[in-house]
């Protein structure tokens, strides 16, 4: 669970009626995007939705039910249509080619300072630390050389007392849990040993083992970290503790998954996760960065996309359900492309279209829950449950909805409601990260052969979202979609920092 704020705006202040509440979304991210970065909005023409024939909302015999109705508005709301999803990409890489040229875009584009591609036949043994979103993991990892490694670890849950508490108590808990790691493989503390940071978060990276916070995202407030070296950070804290560790790389998850499955698969140019937040790398040539003043050692560098940050209001399908989440986030008006897409809001999104449609009583007979009630409360697995429940009864819906979130009676009409609206907020979380893709590729001219290898819960563990990326692609590429392959690249992200310490030390 995520901390609030005390003063959440009520779910449906600004009213949801579509038309004004659409025209209210592009104010508010213009004066987001206006206010924030002083920059000129680019008007780009957004197409209205063909569905296409490939209505997800069943009619019955002609007759519009209320249920329907409010299906058929909600579709229209969430479909992003094959022609939306090409003006996303040609905006993307606009936005990225701007990125790469200065900072202060929507598009951070960080070079990371990874220069070079594994070879597969590195050896030795390297020390990694992973902070993701929800989780972190301590990790030893041995590279045996002929592209094959193997890996342990320790996985710690990271809890929202943590995410909230102070900066030193986060890398002291970090430090502690390194050197408890350690122990219990029976490592001989004398030793000096290097270390691999993965650190998921947005940094300005002056070197490869140097990096400071931009701003805290996925519901971390830690306070006393933003603008400082995080790798001075936990070097102190390992100081503390007497650790003789020594910090080599910061990497970025993204950065982390790309070089890890690079170091098996050549062809692999692009890494992205699709978990509790969402973001992506990938193998630039140096000439195109022109904001990198540094040496050209190998005439390319892996660069660190930042694409959750993306947030243009007039190309991104934003309806009053995102903008109401994203006014009662820990970080309003930031992150908007991954509060479309990430793991730490799918539910969410749907809980708030849940809540609209309780309130009109199209939903439940109007009753819902405490539970559901409670922001972060129908959590995006429960989305996972809902679309993999093909039941006649949809009785895992009914199990959901009423053992896990308290709803007191369900009707199979609503739960086929709900399954629709998981569907549809699914869909387009699947199709938007699929456009990120499709940019990135067009943008690297790489349309004949290109591995991108993926990790994060939504990507492993969401049904059907391989699928509805591919099918996103074909629409967006064509036959040329066929050489894009989207690979699952599990746990790469602390090998990939352990590889690039070992690479580049
Ligand atoms: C957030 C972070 C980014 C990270 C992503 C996935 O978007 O800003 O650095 O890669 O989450 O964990």
């Amino acid at each position: 669970m995520v901390a609030w704020n005390d003063n959440i705006t009520p779910v449906f202040a600004f009213g949801l009626t579509t038309g004004i509440a659409l025209t209210a979304a592009t104010q508010y991210l213009l004066t987001a995007l206006v206010g924030n970065n002083r920059k000129q909005i680019v008007e780009v023409p957004v197409p209205s939705e063909p569905l296409n024939g490939h209505s997800l909302v069943r009619k019955e015999s002609g007759i519009l039910t209320q249920h329907t109705r409010s299906l058929l508005r909600l579709e229209k709301e969430f479909t992003v249509s094959g022609q939306r999803l090409q003006t996303l990409v040609r905006h993307m890489v606009q936005e990225m080619k701007k990125g790469l040229a200065a900072d202060g875009h929507q598009l951070k584009m960080i070079p990371s300072f990874v220069v070079r591609r594994p070879t597969g036949n590195e050896t030795g043994s390297v020390l990694a630390l992973d902070l993701g979103g929800s989780n972190f993991r301590v990790c030893e990892v041995y590279l045996e050389g002929q592209g094959r490694l193997r890996m342990r670890h320790r996985k710690y849950v990271v809890g929202d007392d943590l995410k909230r508490a102070s900066g030193r108590v986060l890398f002291d808990f970090f430090a502690e849990k390194i050197e408890g790691f350690l122990d219990e493989i029976g490592a001989d503390k004398a030793i000096e040993r290097n270390l691999g940071f993965t650190f998921s978060f947005p940094v300005g990276q002056p070197a490869l083992a140097q990096g400071h916070l931009l701003h805290w995202n996925k519901g971390f407030q830690c306070e006393g970290v933003v603008n400082r070296d995080v790798v001075q950070l936990l070097a102190e804290a390992l100081n503390r503790r007497n650790l003789k560790i020594k910090v080599t790389a910061l990497v970025n998850d993204t950065v982390g998954t790309l070089i890890s499955h690079a170091y098996t698969d050549p062809q692999t140019h692009i890494g992205v996760i699709l978990g509790t937040g969402t973001n992506a790398a990938y193998f630039e040539r140096i000439e195109e960065i022109g904001k990198w003043t540094g040496p050209n050692e190998t005439g390319e560098m892996v660069i660190n996309t930042e694409w959750g940050a993306y947030c243009e209001p007039s190309v991104l399908p934003i309806t009053p359900y995102d903008l109401a989440l994203d006014r009662a986030s820990t970080a309003p008006k930031m992150q908007i492309f991954e509060k479309m897409i990430s793991g730490m809001y799918l539910g969410e999104i749907v809980r708030y279209v849940l809540l609209d449609l309780i309130s009109t009583g199209e939903l439940f007979k109007g009753r819902g829950s405490k539970k559901l009630d409670t922001p972060y409360n129908f959590e995006t697995a429960n989305m996972s449950r809902i679309e993999r429940d093909h039941s006649l009864e949809l009785s895992d819906t009914k199990a959901v909805l009423e053992d896990i979130l308290g709803i007191p009676t369900t009707s199979i009409g609503d739960r086929r409601v709900v399954k629709t609206v998981c569907e549809l907020v699914g869909t387009r979380a699947a199709r938007l990260s699929a456009a990120g893709i499709a940019a990135i590729v067009t943008k690297m001219n790489r349309l004949d052969a290109c591995t991108v290898a993926l990790d994060g819960s939504v990507f492993e563990h969401y049904p059907h979202f391989a699928n509805r990326m591919r099918d996103a692609l074909r629409e967006m590429l064509g036959i040329t979609a066929e050489n894009i392959i989207l690979e699952l690249g599990r746990d790469g992200s602390g090998q990939g920092a352990a590889l690039i310490a070992a690479i580049h030390h």
